[in-house]
């Protein structure tokens, strides 16, 4: 699907189409209501709800909303993806970071709806993630990766243990 791939800019948001069949083209040239735009944003107000049907529909185990609330509150970044058409506006894409705000910077959550994979909206998810960690000068990103998507991030840049560094884990008993 090249489609989604010419829907990007530099800039935050930005990346507008014209979905028009050659039909409705005919009768009203295009409208603004016909228009497809791929939108991150890192600041507007997300549904727990509809984050949650985002995390359901990759098949996540569900997690209390009140804790999922509070991680979102205290992320140094989050960054939900939107597919607008007219005043439609739908979650299709979610990533967050939790930093010490200096050196170090953790991402998570990385997701996109089943409907939208595979169409380089993942890669580009991530990329606007990494720049914006990059802006406010963090130099060292990291993220645990589940097997299925180490080939993903792979791609990315990321680097499977560093120089032998292994990921440890501590879990209550
Ligand atoms: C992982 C995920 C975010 C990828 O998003 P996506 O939109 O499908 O990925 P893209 O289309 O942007 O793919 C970018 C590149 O990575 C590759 N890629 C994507 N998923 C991959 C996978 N699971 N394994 C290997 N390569 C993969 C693509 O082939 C593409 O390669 P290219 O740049 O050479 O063309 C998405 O599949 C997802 O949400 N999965 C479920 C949730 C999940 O597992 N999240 C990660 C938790 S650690």
């Amino acid at each position: 699907m090249g489609f989604f791939k010419n829907l990007f800019s530099n800039s935050d948001t930005v990346a507008t189409a014209s979905q028009s069949t050659p039909h409705n083209k005919l009768q009203n040239g295009g409208s603004v209501a016909d228009e497809t735009r791929i939108v991150f944003s890192t600041s507007r107000e997300l549904d727990l709800y509809e984050l949650e049907e985002l995390c359901d529909a990759v098949g996540w185990s569900r997690r209390p909303l009140r804790k999922v609330k509070k991680a979102l509150q205290h992320s140094f970044l989050v960054v939900s993806m939107w597919e607008e058409r007219g005043a439609k506006r739908k979650l299709i894409g979610f990533a967050r970071a939790t930093s010490d705000h200096a050196f170090n910077a953790t991402i998570w959550d990385v997701v996109i709806h089943p409907k939208y994979q595979s169409r380089g909206l993942g890669k580009a998810l991530m990329k606007y993630t990494i720049k914006k960690l990059r802006s406010e000068d963090i130099s060292n990103i990291t993220l645990f990766a589940d097997p299925h998507v180490v080939e993903f991030y792979r791609r990315l840049g990321f680097i499977l243990d560093p120089e032998g560094i292994k990921g440890m884990f501590w879990y209550p008993d």
